[in-house]
């Protein structure tokens, strides 16, 4: 049986002679490109870890990590549940796993969230009768809970998104107990803990559907005031949930430019595009929507077509263009998550779907639409 080689090396070697070059070594395989190697210099590139990951239990996906990114989320290990499931009780055996596993890595370590409406135990706001405490005892367990949690991860954690979700769709500010019992000042107090506890971490607003123009305009106002407060906010999150056709590229555009010129770093920090129907009217990412599941929402449980997974690339060719546009402003881009296995998008809003929103399949493999975010990066290297 003759051997023959494939034909990439077969046109490589006649390039080769073509050029006079007569040197015969085997040209070994081309390690596969890195989403880190082709945006450095741009901006970071993040991925949301969940325990799997960070536990060592899930080796290809930690090493899937290791090898593509340099920044990391958690998912949910230092959501106020999960570290502080109750009163005096704090559980930091995950996070200190978390925070261990992006150092090993040398990533840019992200602390995700300190205030939110969700994932924070009810206990919080109510007395031992389960009525609502007071305005001077919910600003003693939110300092109590920043300074420790903060303050554990100093010098470890590089920025943290301090407030989560804070405005609402119309652009006022959300009507959660952090508003009613605190009042419109908690996002300061939040702020000025976290500072305090660690004077050199990056501190963000972090939130969803921004493109929106009421709520941009309402997420435009409460940075201004935080900033006018002197308060040290360094930098605005886009989540970016996306779609595949929402929200349109130009308004990402405009949303970037809009925070940029507060003066603070913009960051895209939980990126995915959901690729099926739509099985609610909201736009965004309220993790509390839900609905019912039907076959008809979920049409590709076996694998995506083609044509769609062709759209997925295109789609993120675009946003990335638009990222890459703007990378002096843009710090960081993460993943909500690391393969399709993994993404909450399967589970919400609908439970149980096959959802294919990242750039690595289910078994880790790399997507059209990896090689499109790559060939973005390369295409707009010469000016980074
Ligand atoms: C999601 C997680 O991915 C899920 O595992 C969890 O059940 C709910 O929260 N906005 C955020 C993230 O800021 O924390 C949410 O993460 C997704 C929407």
């Amino acid at each position: 049986m003759t051997r023959r080689p494939p034909v990439a090396a077969a046109c490589l070697a006649a390039l080769a002679a073509a050029a006079g070059c007569t040197h015969r070594a085997a040209v070994p395989a081309p390690a596969p490109a890195s989403l880190a190697a082709a945006l450095r210099g741009a901006f970071l590139v993040g991925a949301a870890v969940n325990e799997g990951v960070f536990s060592g239990r899930d080796t290809a996906g930690a090493a899937l990590v290791a090898a593509q990114f340099n920044s990391v989320t958690p998912e949910n290990a230092l959501k106020w549940e999960s570290l502080h499931p109750g009163r005096g009780r704090y559980d930091f055996a995950a996070a200190d796993r978390y925070v261990a596993f992006g150092e090993r890595h040398g990533m840019f370590v992200v602390g995700h969230t300190l205030v939110w409406h969700n994932q924070t135990p009810s206990w919080v706001f109510e007395d031992t009768t389960g009525h609502p405490v007071s305005r001077d005892t919910l600003v003693a367990r939110l300092r109590d809970h920043i300074l420790t949690v903060v303050g554990r991860y100093r010098g470890r954690v590089a920025g943290w998104d301090v407030v989560n979700e804070a405005v609402a769709d119309d652009g006022s500010l959300r009507r959660t107990p952090w508003l009613s019992i605190v009042g419109e000042d908690y996002p300061v107090l939040a702020f000025r803990f976290a500072h305090e506890a660690d004077p050199a971490a990056q501190l963000y607003y972090n939130d969803y559907s921004l493109e929106n123009a009421p709520k941009r305009a309402g997420a435009i106002a409460l940075v201004r005031r935080l900033l006018a407060a002197g308060v040290p906010v360094a930098g605005v999150g886009l989540q970016e949930h996306d779609r595949l056709d929402w929200p349109a590229a130009a308004d990402v555009d405009t949303t970037i430019a809009a925070f940029a010129a507060l003066g603070v770093k913009v960051m895209v920090t939980e990126l995915d595009v959901d690729v099926l129907p739509r099985a609610v009217r909201q736009t965004g990412a309220d993790v509390t929507l839900a609905a019912a599941a039907r076959p008809e929402l979920n049409p590709w449980p076996a694998a995506l077509p083609d044509s769609v997974q062709q759209q997925l690339a295109r789609r993120y060719a675009e946003l990335f263009g638009v990222f890459l546009r703007h990378r002096g402003q843009v710090s960081r881009v993460t993943f909500w998550g690391v393969t399709d296995r993994d993404s909450w998008k399967n589970d919400w809003p609908v439970r149980g779907r096959t959802n294919y929103p990242l750039l690595f399949d289910r078994e880790g493999r790399p997507k059209p639409a990896f090689d499109a975010v790559i060939a973005a990066a390369d295409a707009a290297r010469p000016g980074f």
